[in-house]
């Protein structure tokens, strides 16, 4: 990468290394005084950790209002990711995707997304009482899964309702799949829109030249990119970007309604050391990280009956792109459901991958995969195909359910509302989330009409023990409801 700033320093790593060697008498919270309060757990993380878990102060900066080494942390940010600014975020991505919505819409206002997104952004519209405008993604008939938004599609809703303050993209999905990110984001601008991208899973295609196209190479004007996912810092450690006119004191002060004064120094020291790391080493991670993915695939579609997926879906619209370091598998062919491919990993094979759903399996390939680990995966599913495999019929082959929506998220969300058990609720309206995590998009958001389809598509996933959530019922039993007559 061209830079002027020098990428290979780590400002808040190197003030929180200056402080630990000044001896300062600790008469400020966390109470655990560097960890000698908390013997058994400081025995559990570690000295250099807890000495280092310590509160804002003049040498270390404030996240609230950086003004020293955090801001040069998140210049040093800006630049690696060709941004006008970046936000070091301790909320994880859930808290950008939230501050992106909330800059660009009020109360009232309209926002055209596709429906296949994260609980984040429908969680936004609650928050700020925005409008969606829902694209239906393209759904792929082999696959069952949700893709990207169709141009056309985006044009249409850009010309239905012309007052939509902001677009917003997945940039790409969880199985990698990517719009056309670049027309959609200069349809957008055409009609003074701004463009919102979730990138929690796209933190790479901005360190390599072989990867699909990142938000701010192709002029959107916010992104909310998971560097604890592929980005390699810790969990919960994100980063919000803005570019173009968007205020950045604006937008500070929209972080700042909803985020801790107390922001971790190990989540911000763990961006700015992996900012420096993809900053100075992301072109090669991220070949490796290719190569193993595809080596991977070749290896699963061998056996046989699996379809681990890529580039060649690509469609030059729904599947614009493709993301080659997801390693995506098909596994109905096989005669089970995502979910059971997971299961059986897990439990027989001591394989954690990212998730299962209905038809597909993600495992997630990174620089710290070995290729003995890539093996055991590939013979752990040969062998699941041998004992398991079976005949599909009566399988769900499609993870995507128009909505019909009929309130907004927060009319929904607030209103007077009543608890019936699930098989009972059919043709009402929901007034909460139902949907299975991961992936987190949900299978019924507030505000939508509940139907036969849906439930028996939430039974589905539950019979075939996908983890599910969003109800007030831990169960996900009863479901509440808007009441209809007061
Ligand atoms: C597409 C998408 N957006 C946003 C998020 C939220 O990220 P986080 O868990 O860091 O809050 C996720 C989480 O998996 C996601 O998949």
């Amino acid at each position: 990468m061209n830079s002027i700033l020098s990428q290979d320093k780590a400002p808040i790593m190197e003030a929180l290394n200056k402080y630990k060697k000044m001896r300062v008498v600790p008469f400020d919270v966390p109470g655990h005084k560097r960890g000698r309060g908390n013997a058994e757990l400081t025995a559990f993380l570690g000295e250099n950790c807890m000495t280092v878990d310590v509160n804002s102060m003049k040498p270390l900066d404030n996240l609230i209002h950086p003004v020293s080494v955090i801001r040069e942390a998140e210049n040093l940010a800006a630049e690696a990711f060709g941004a006008k600014h970046a936000f070091f975020m301790v909320n994880g991505t859930t808290s950008a995707v939230q501050a992106m919505v909330m800059t660009a819409c009020k109360a009232g206002e309209k926002i055209i997304m596709p429906r296949n997104v994260h609980r984040s952004a429908i969680n936004a519209l609650i928050l700020s009482g925005a409008i969606p405008v829902y694209v239906n993604p393209g759904v792929n008939k082999e696959l069952g899964i949700p893709l990207g938004m169709a141009v056309e599609e985006v044009k249409q809703a850009i010309i239905e309702h012309p007052d939509a303050k902001a677009i917003l993209i997945n940039n790409p999905t969880y199985y990698g799949i990517c719009s056309n990110m670049e027309a959609i984001t200069d349809l957008a601008h055409q009609h003074g829109m701004l463009v919102l991208v979730d990138e929690a899973h796209g933190t790479h295609f901005y360190f390599n030249d072989n990867l699909p196209a990142s938000a701010m190479s192709v002029g959107a004007d916010m992104a909310a990119v998971s560097m604890h996912k592929s980005g390699g810092s810790l969990t919960q450690s994100s980063l919000l970007l803005i570019n173009n006119d968007v205020s950045e004191g604006y937008v500070r002060q929209i972080i700042n309604l909803t985020q801790t004064t107390s922001g971790s120094y190990l989540l911000m020291s763990s961006l700015d050391i992996s900012r420096k790391n993809l900053a100075l080493n992301g072109q090669d991670i991220f070949n490796k990280v290719i190569g193993m993915a595809q080596y991977t695939r070749e290896e699963i579609n061998k056996i046989g009956g699996y379809y681990a997926f890529s580039e060649e879906l690509k469609n030059g619209d729904t599947i614009f792109d493709f993301d080659t370091t997801k390693l995506s598998v098909h596994t109905l062919d096989i005669g089970l459901p995502g979910i059971e491919v997971y299961d059986i990993l897990r439990d027989e094979y001591d394989i954690q991958i990212e998730f299962g759903d209905i038809g597909n399996i993600l495992a997630y390939i990174s620089v710290g995969d070995r290729h003995l680990d890539l093996e055991r995966l590939v013979a752990a599913l040969a062998e699941i195909k041998r004992r398991y495999s079976t005949d599909k019929s009566g399988l769900f082959d499609h993870e995507y359910i128009k909505p019909q929506v009929v309130l907004t998220p927060q009319e929904a969300f607030y209103a007077s509302k009543e608890k019936l058990a699930m098989d009972r609720s059919a043709g009402r309206v929901s007034s909460e989330f139902v949907m299975a995590y991961p992936p987190g998009i949900p299978i019924l958001a507030p505000g939508e009409r509940i139907t036969e389809e849906i439930l028996n598509y939430i039974q589905y996933c539950k019979d075939k023990g996908s983890f599910m959530t969003g109800t007030e019922d831990l169960k996900i039993e009863n479901i509440n409801v808007v009441k209809e007559f007061e």
